[in-house]
């Protein structure tokens, strides 16, 4: 193997080929079918560090088709991640990596980035054995990509013969605070054996009033939510990963996300959505861990075993109406939130962070009939994106939600809220048009952990 050591794109440092010829890790997956599409192993050897001296960021042209996510945005000004540690999650230096091990998967309650790309898979396999390996193979590849670390032995400087184990276009670029969050829809339980293990809060999602949902942007085996600052690493991540997932999985449906359009850090501004209000003022925050323990983490006592420190996830794709929301009044788009649109104040108070009155918005104002005073306490964290897919044909913009939530039990978190916004003013300028759920697993604690160990570690460890 050649030593290639280090590479970037502007010499002074940033994400590593991962092949430095040296140290073989010990959690690297070998089976049978431990091998990437390629054929070659999905194996890494100790990469050079991909967390050296931060690179000058690479802005990237991007020729993806239908994409419409705009120039590459900047980190913010964050603190630095402690590698490994759980609490170290809660920030990460401008470009950045957030730790991959934990008690929960990163991608929940650690700060939102700016970029998504969200990916629903089918399984391809009945075998098991191949599936798991392929999980482990996931999980080491993710270790390394959120480390900022390129995936096996890099995109070059191997095999001539062979294709590079990595694609290669995050070659240079920083982790950008990369997280990448695994999730079991329910069909996934209908095979390898696992149907005595669906959780009982991973029900199938009801049909709700105005649901137009598309099959092929619904469902899946499961789903990967890869979320970061620079767009194109979190492209490679779902790119890598579906790679190595040939032959076992392939993708079913994705989606690309910008401007997050909700906040789990409150001290920070809060971001606006497609319609121009400020989006995710009362959502959790990744800080708040009594609110976290009751709403969102599954609790060992809930059940099953495997899931506990898990989430659930539902993923609606939500179609704005935008031409017609662009003529709408400004005091109608305010009624219809039951907040200003300038400081996002709730109506009748001046502040956005000050408590909103219900009664005194209109009965069908959104925020009134989605605050948990009106749904029985029912409590989500909110991390959605915008996305912009081109035009629908007509003329008209295809923009929306991709809305995202996580929540303890969809049954008393998404579910009641859903219903509730059967009467919502924004019905008018909005449609459901995709709807998944996925049981997201507890965190990888450390190297020798792999996604889904607690739910398949009955029959295939030891
Ligand atoms: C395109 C669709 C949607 C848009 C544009 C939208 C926008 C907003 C905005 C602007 C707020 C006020 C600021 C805030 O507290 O975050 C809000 C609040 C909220 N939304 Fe939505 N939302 C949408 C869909 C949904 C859906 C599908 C749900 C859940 C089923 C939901 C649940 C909530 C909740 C729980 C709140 C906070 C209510 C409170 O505690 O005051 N939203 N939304």
């Amino acid at each position: 193997m050649t030593d290639t050591t280090e590479n970037t794109t502007d010499g002074v440092g940033g994400r590593a080929t991962g092949s430095t010829g040296t140290t073989p890790t010990t959690a690297t997956p070998t089976t049978a079918t431990g091998t990437t599409a390629t054929g070659t192993t999905a194996t890494g050897t100790t990469a050079a560090d991909g967390s050296r001296a931060p690179s000058r960021r690479a802005l990237i042209g991007w020729g993806g088709a239908g994409l419409a996510l705009g120039a590459a945005v900047a980190g913010g000004a964050v603190a630095v991640a402690r590698p490994g540690e759980d609490t170290g999650r809660t920030s990460a230096a401008a470009g950045g990596p957030i730790a991959f091990h934990g008690e929960h998967q990163a991608g929940i309650a650690t700060p939102v980035q700016d970029r998504l790309h969200f990916a629903a898979f089918d399984v391809e396999t009945d075998d098991r054995e191949a599936f798991v390996a392929m999980l482990k193979d996931w999980t080491e590849a993710a270790r390394r990509m959120t480390a900022g670390k390129a995936v096996g032995d890099g995109a070059y400087g191997g095999l001539a013969e062979a294709p590079p184990d990595d694609t290669g276009e995050a070659l240079g670029l920083k982790p950008s605070r990369l997280t990448l969050t695994i999730g079991f829809g329910p069909s996934l339980f209908e095979r390898f054996g696992l149907a005595g293990q669906r959780p009982e809060a991973l029900v199938d999602l009801p049909q709700f009033a105005g649901d137009n949902l598309d099959r092929a942007r619904s469902g899946g085996d499961l789903c990967v939510q890869a979320c970061a600052d620079d767009p194109q690493v979190a492209v490679h991540a779902i790119r890598n990963l579906a790679r190595i997932g040939f032959g076992k999985v392939s993708v079913r449906w994705s989606q690309l996300g910008f401007g997050k359009t909700s906040s789990t850090t409150p001290e920070a501004q809060t971001p606006r959505n497609l319609m121009g209000f400020k989006d995710g003022t009362r959502n959790i925050a990744g800080t708040e861990t009594a609110r976290l323990t009751k709403h969102v983490w599954v609790d060992e006592k809930d059940g099953p075993a495997w899931m506990a420190g898990g989430s659930y996830l539902v993923a609606r794709r939500i179609r704005m109406h935008i031409e017609t929301w662009d003529r709408t009044s400004l005091q109608e788009q305010e009624d219809i939130f039951g907040r200003d649109k300038g400081e996002g104040a709730p109506v009748g108070k001046a502040k956005e962070r000050d408590e909103p009155f219900l009664k005194a918005m209109k009965p069908d104002a959104h925020v009134r009939l989605a605050h948990p005073d009106s749904n029985g306490g029912a409590t989500i964290l909110r991390r959605g994106y915008s996305f912009t897919d081109g035009t629908d044909g007509l003329g008209r913009l295809d923009a929306g939600l991709f809305f995202i939530s996580y929540q303890r039990d969809v049954r008393t978190g998404f579910i009641p809220i859903q219903r509730n916004l059967a009467t919502d003013a924004l019905n008018e300028y909005i449609q459901h048009v995709g709807s998944a759920i996925f049981a997201v697993p507890p965190g990888v604690r450390d190297a020798d952990d792999w996604w889904g160990r607690s739910l398949f570690s009955p029959t295939t460890e030891g």
